[in-house]
Parts: structure tokens; sequence; C-alpha cells
């Protein structure tokens, strides 16, 4: 796993938003994995200004998204379509037959699971995978005993999860309990990852997602696996990391080997 220890969520987001541009420049027809939440907020505004100053076009994209609740329309303020729509796909030139999600209404859905990862590997699978963490080692919404080769298809929300969301829904709204999510499986098969996790309440769960055991209780570590996986982490998301000076010398070996034209 490659450790980026950035300086604030800014730099986190300019790296990841620049590794995104850097390979739409030579493969314009990128399959994306994208997350919701607060974390890859960042990012989304730089690629919506890379498309607004006439720097990058979607127009050629694919995109999935990790995960969707259950029963939620696209129009709720809560769903991730709404969400996805609000942050990026309104303010780029992405056409909406090339936006994905896993389906989270009607019947069927399992087979319909299984079509949405059909319609991924059809486009080539996904080139790059946007994640974040949650505080219990989620991604996605892998809760954790989820199984290491799952993929997408229903899950029920643990009680932290739903407390971590809570603060989203007013007292008087319903929230939902169920969602459909890509599984771990299907994130593995990404060519690349990239991770960004902030703030000193994912701490633990990125210390057990990079140093812990591999375990299904901790779905994040399941990354562990991957061959082209980078986290980007805050000081605060990388405090309880023990090899943080050693993360540290990696990265500038890497940059003074890239510098040199050698890797
Ligand atoms: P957050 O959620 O970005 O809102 O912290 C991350 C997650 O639960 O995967």
């Amino acid at each position: 796993m490659r450790i980026r220890l950035t300086s604030s969520a800014d730099h986190a987001a300019d790296l990841v938003a620049h590794e995104i541009l850097t390979q739409l420049q030579t493969k314009p027809n990128l399959v994306l994995g994208l997350a919701t939440g607060s974390t890859p907020i960042g990012v989304y505004k730089r690629l919506v200004d890379a498309y607004q100053t006439g720097v990058a076009s979607f127009a050629k994209i694919h995109t999935f998204n990790l995960d969707e609740y259950l029963d939620l329309p696209a129009t709720h303020p809560q769903s991730y379509r709404f969400f996805m729509q609000h942050y990026l796909f309104d303010a780029i030139d992405i056409p909406a037959a090339h936006i994905h999600f896993p389906p989270s209404e009607g019947k069927h859905l399992l087979r319909r699971c299984q079509r949405y990862e059909m319609d991924m590997q059809g486009l080539g699978g996904i080139d790059i995978q946007l994640l974040g963490i949650g505080s219990n080692g989620h991604i996605g919404f892998n809760e954790p005993t989820s199984s290491l080769r799952s993929r997408t298809r229903i899950k029920t929300l643990t009680p932290k999860t739903l407390q971590d969301n809570a603060r989203f829904y007013a007292s008087d709204e319903t929230q939902p309990t169920l969602a459909a999510t890509m599984g771990i499986g299907t994130i593995l098969d990404a060519r690349t990852i990239l991770l960004q996790a902030f703030g000193q309440k994912k701490a633990e769960a990125v210390r057990a997602t990079v140093e812990g055991p591999i375990s299904s209780y901790c779905p994040g570590s399941a990354l562990q696996f991957h061959e082209d996986v980078t986290l980007f982490l805050d000081s605060e998301a990388a405090s309880l990391l023990s090899m943080r000076d050693y993360y540290q010398q990696t990265q500038m070996h890497e940059e003074q080997l890239r510098r040199e034209d050698r890797l």
C-alpha cells in the first residue's frame, strides 16, 4: 500500500484530482468508480474546475458509483444520485447514459446487481476507484464481516454507520437501513484505488486498514491485497500509524526515482 501523508484535505484533493486528470489525458474514455460522503467533495470541485476552465472533458467517461440507499428516489436530497448530480454530474459534460448506479429501487435487485457488474466488465472494468472509509472500516457499504470476495449486493447498515450518517437526516425523516453496494471483490477489481481519509475519527480505521491483519471485521484491510492502492491521509487520520516515518521516507524515495525517470 502506498501511504501519502498530506498536509490537509485540500492537499490530498489536489493530488487525487491530478491523478484522475492525468489518466484522463491518456484515456478520454476512463471508467471511474465514484464515492459519496464528505470526503470526495474536494476532488469533485477540482474536476468541475478542470471542466469549466476547458482543461478537461468528461464526455467519454463512464462512472459507476459505489453504493446507494434502498428506496430513496433520485430526487431525495439524501440519495447518492442527488449528491452526485449536485457535486459533479450537473456541472460537467458527462452524458446521462454514461452514469451508472447500483439498483436501489424496484424488484429483482440481485439480478440487477449482477447486471451492474456485467456493465462494468463490458466497459473494460474500472480504471480508478475513489474511496473513503467509514469510522468502522467499511469501504462502500461493505460493513464489518462482509465477505472479502463479495460482489454488488444489498447490505444491512450497522448501528455505527447509521449513527455516523444520522446528521444528514431531520428528526422526522426515516433513515434508510439498507443499501445496494459494490462488494469488496468488485472494488478490488479496479486497476487503481485512491482512498482519502481525513480527521481523527478515521484514525483507528486507517490503522486497522494499513497495519492491522487482513480481516472482514475491517473491510478496508482487504485493500492490502491490491497491487495499486494509495491512501491520502491528513495528519489526524494518520495519527495512529506506527510507521509514519517509514511511509514518509518511502514517498521521498519514490519521488526521487520518478524525478530521475527511473520508474
Ligand atoms: P465520509 O464517509 O466521507 O462522509 O466520512 C465515508 C464513508 O462512510 O465511507
